[in-house]
C-alpha cells in the first residue's frame, strides 16, 4: 500500500477529516482508515479523534530533494552528480551498494525517511524509525585504492560533528573510531563499506545515521543510552538544513582528505575527542585492555597508555570505564 501520499497530507500536524483525506487522495473513507493503519505500522503515531479526523501529533519534518539540491554548494555539486531521497528502503548503504553492482559510479548520495534493515557496525542492526533521524549514504570513488582511505571514517566523523555544531548543537563528541556522542550517549554512527580492488580504484559507501528526534519513538532495548539532536540544541524543523549541511560538509572533507591526507583533520578530531584522558577498555579481539586514552596518532590509530606502555589500536571498540 502506498502510504506516502497520506503521510504528505498529515505531515502538517493538523487534523484532517476522513472525508477530506478521502477526497484529496481519491479513495473511500474506509480506504483512508486502511491507509492510516498502514502508516501506523511504519511506527508513526496517528491520532484518530471522532469529529475531528486524523493527525500526526507535532507533524513530520520530511526531506525534500529539491531543497537539498538547491542548498548544495560548489564542492558538493562537483563531487555528487546524483541525489535521491527515498521514503522507505531496506538500507541506504544497501541501495548504494546495489547501484554500484549494477554499474553505477561514485558521486552519488541518498537519504531515506525510514530503513527496514538499517545496518550498523560489526553486523549489528541500526533501528531506523520514520522521519525521526537522518539516514544518509554518500558514495565516492578513490582512485588510489584501499590504503588511501585509511582514516576516512575519522574524517567523516569530524565533518559531521562540525556540521552539527554549526547547526546549533552543543556538546557533540566523537568516540573513536566511528561514534557520534553527546553526554556519553549515542547520537549517531558511521558505517563505511568498501568495494573494489585493494591496489586499484575502490568505492567507499559512507553511511551516516544521526538521531534527530526520538521523543515519540519506542526504541527496542539497546546496549547503550541514546540521545538526539533536539535534546542538544537543534531547533525543530531543520532536517532539510541538516541534510544539506551533511552533503556540503562530508563532500568537502572527503575532497580535502583525498588531496591532502589525514594531517589536516587531526587537530579537528581532537576538539571533539570524548575519550581523551579518560579511563577506557579497548576490545580488540581477546580480553578487554584497560588503559587511559591519549588521542589518535598520525594515521588515525587510537593511542592508549596501558600497563605495557602506549599501545596504538587500528580497529576495535572502546568503552569508557565507569560509564555504561
Ligand atoms: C554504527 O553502528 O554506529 C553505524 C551506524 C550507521 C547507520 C547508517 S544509517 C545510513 C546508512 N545505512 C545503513 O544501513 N547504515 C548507515
Amino acid at each position: 500500500m502506498e502510504t506516502r501520499p497520506l503521510i504528505n497530507l498529515l505531515a502538517d500536524g493538523a487534523f484532517h477529516s476522513g472525508a477530506e483525506l478521502g477526497a484529496r487522495l481519491g479513495i473511500s473513507r474506509t480506504a483512508v482508515w486502511n491507509h492510516v493503519q498502514a502508516v501506523q505500522k511504519l511506527g508513526i503515531q496517528v491520532d484518530a479523534v471522532r469529529g475531528k479526523g486524523y493527525r500526526i501529533p507535532h507533524g513530520l519534518d520530511l526531506l525534500h530533494v529539491g531543497q537539498l539540491l538547491a542548498g548544495m554548494g560548489p564542492v558538493a555539486r562537483a563531487m555528487i552528480r546524483d541525489v535521491e531521497v527515498f521514503d522507505v528502503v531496506d538500507s541506504t548503504n544497501a541501495v548504494a551498494a546495489s547501484r554500484l553492482k549494477a554499474g553505477g559510479e561514485g558521486g552519488y548520495a541518498c537519504f531515506a525517511e525510514c530503513q527496514t534493515a538499517g545496518r550498523g557496525r560489526r553486523g549489528r542492526s541500526w533501528v531506523s524509525p520514520y522521519a525521526t533521524s537522518i539516514y544518509f549514504t554518500f558514495v565516492h570513488e578513490f582512485l588510489r585504492g584501499f590504503p588511501a582511505i585509511d582514516g576516512l571514517s575519522l574524517v567523516v566523523g569530524v565533518s559531521v560533528a562540525e556540521a552539527l555544531e554549526a547547526a546549533g548543537c552543543r556538546g557533540v563528541g566523537l568516540k573513536w573510531p566511528n561514534d557520534l556522542v553527546a553526554a556519553d550517549a549515542k547520537l549517531g554512527g558511521i558505517l563505511i563499506e568498501v568495494y573494489g580492488d585493494v591496489g586499484g580504484p575502490c568505492r567507499a559507501v559512507i553511511g551516516v545515521g544521526i538521531n534527530v528526534d526520538l521523543s515519540s519513538v519506542d526504541m527496542p532495548p539497546l546496549d547503550q543510552p541514546l540521545i538526539d539532536l533536539l535534546r542538544i540544541g537543534l531547533p525543530r524543523g531543520r532536517r532539510n538544513d541538516l541534510a544539506i549541511a551533511l552533503l556540503n560538509g562530508v563532500s568537502l572533507a572527503v575532497r580535502d582528505f583525498e588531496r591532502d591526507g589525514l594531517a589536516g583533520f587531526l587537530s579537528r578530531w581532537q576538539r571533539f575527542d570524548c575519550l581523551l584522558g579518560r579511563p577506557v577498555n579497548v576490545f580488540a579481539g581477546g580480553e578487554p585492555i584497560p588503559g587511559s586514552a591519549e588521542g589518535i596518532d598520525q594515521t588515525g590509530g587510537l593511542c592508549v597508555r596501558t600497563e605495557a606502555g602506549v599501545q596504538v589500536f587500528r580497529s576495535g571498540e572502546v568503552s569508557v570505564r565507569g560509564v555504561r
